[in-house]
C-alpha cells in the first residue's frame, strides 16, 4: 500500500497506524493498527472513532492484513470482525461491503488500490461537503456545533466542522459554540483541539448550556454531523443530537446535517430501525457518581427529519 497521510489515520511501510484520540488534547500518540484485531479493539475503545474514520481506517486494516496474508477465506473473517466493530456508523459497513466486493471480484491483489480509493474518496467528498455547507453561513454568523466532525473523524477535513473550516477559510467572520458532548468530550477535547489549532474562535460550553446560548440570540445556525441516515431522512449522531434538535425548533434556530452519502443508509427505513450503540456504565459515572449507580449510557441517538433543516451531503442537499 502507498503512504498515506492525514490528521488521525495514516499508512507509514505499509503499517497501519492511527493517532490515539482517547489521549487528546493532552498527548499525541500514534498506535499501531495494521493487523484487524488491533485496529478492532482501537475502534471500539474510541482512538479512532468518527463515521467515515472508522470505515476508511478498517478498509486501511484490512488491506495491509490482505497484503501480508492472501488468504481469502482469513481476510472475509476478519472483514466480518471489522465490519461488527461498533453498530451505528454504517460508513463502517458500507466500507467493509465495498472491501468485500472488490475482493469477490478481482481478488486479493485489488484491495490494497481499492482502500487507497476509499482514503482519498473520504477526502474528496469533505472538500465537497465544506463547499456546499459553507454556502449557507453568511459572514458574521455565530454557529453552534456539537461532538467532532472534522479532520479527526474523517480522512479529509471533516463533515460539519469541514463546512465552518471552509467558510472560515472563505474569509467569513465566525464564532463557534462547542458542546462539550458528554460523556466523553469530544467536543471539548477533540473538537476544540481542532479549532484551536486552525485559529478559528470558539467557545466551549456544557452541553446543558445550549438552550441559553440559543435564546442569547448569539447562533444562527447549528451544524452536526451523522453515523447514520435512514430512507425517510432521519439522522443517528452522537448522544445529545437530538435534545439539541428540539432546542434548536423552539429557538427557530436552523439546524443542519452534513454527510457524505457514505452515511446513507436506503435499507433502513427511519431512525426507529438504526442499532444505537449502548456503552459501559463507567463512561457515565466517570469516577463522580457512586459506585455501582445504575447508568443508560446510548452513544448515540436519532433526530427526526423534521426538526432538520436540510441534510447537505457532498453532491445535493434536501
Ligand atoms: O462515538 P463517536 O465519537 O465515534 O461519534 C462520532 C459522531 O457521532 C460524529 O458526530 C459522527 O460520526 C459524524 S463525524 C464526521
Amino acid at each position: 500500500m502507498k503512504d498515506l497521510n492525514s490528521l488521525a489515520i495514516r499508512v507509514r511501510a505499509g503499517r497501519v497506524e492511527a493517532l490515539d484520540q482517547t489521549l487528546l488534547p493532552v498527548r499525541e500518540v500514534w498506535e499501531d493498527g495494521t493487523e484487524p484485531v488491533a485496529m478492532i479493539a482501537l475502534i471500539q475503545r474510541l482512538a479512532v472513532r468518527g463515521a467515515p474514520l472508522i470505515g476508511v481506517a478498517a478498509a486501511l486494516s484490512l488491506a495491509a492484513f490482505a497484503e501480508a496474508n492472501g488468504k481469502e477465506g482469513e481476510i472475509r473473517t476478519a472483514a466480518a470482525a471489522l465490519r461488527a466493530a461498533r453498530p451505528t456508523a454504517v460508513n463502517l459497513m458500507n466500507a467493509m461491503d465495498r472491501m468485500l466486493a472488490v475482493l469477490a471480484n478481482e481478488g486479493v491483489a485489488a484491495l490494497s488500490p481499492a482502500a487507497e480509493k476509499i482514503f482519498f474518496e473520504d477526502v474528496e467528498l469533505c472538500r465537497r461537503m465544506g463547499e456546499r455547507g459553507a454556502a449557507f453561513i453568511r459572514d458574521g454568523e455565530g454557529i453552534l456545533t456539537h461532538c467532532n466532525t472534522g479532520g479527526l473523524a474523517t480522512a479529509g477535513i471533516g463533515t460539519a466542522l469541514g463546512v465552518i473550516r471552509t467558510a472560515f477559510e472563505q474569509g467569513k467572520k465566525l464564532h463557534v459554540f462547542v458542546d462539550e458532548t458528554r460523556p466523553l468530550l469530544q467536543g471539548a477535547r477533540l473538537t476544540a483541539w481542532e479549532l484551536t489549532k486552525l485559529g478559528i474562535p470558539f467557545t466551549l460550553i456544557c452541553d446543558n448550556m445550549a438552550g441559553p446560548v440559543l435564546r442569547s440570540g448569539k447562533v444562527q445556525r447549528i451544524f452536526v454531523g451523522a453515523d447514520r441516515i435512514a430512507a425517510n431522512g432521519d439522522v443517528a449522531n452522537k448522544i445529545g443530537t437530538y435534545g439539541l434538535a428540539v432546542l434548536a425548533r423552539h429557538h427557530q434556530v436552523p439546524f443542519y446535517v452534513v454527510a457524505p452519502s457514505t452515511t446513507l443508509d436506503p435499507l433502513c427505513p427511519s431512525g426507529a430501525a438504526i442499532p444505537i450503540e449502548e456503552r459501559g456504565a463507567e463512561e457515565v459515572r466517570a469516577g463522580k457518581a457512586p459506585a455501582g449507580a445504575p447508568v443508560w449510557n446510548p452513544a448515540f441517538d436519532f433526530t427526526p427529519r423534521a426538526l432538520i433543516e436540510k441534510i447537505v451531503l457532498e453532491d445535493r442537499e434536501f
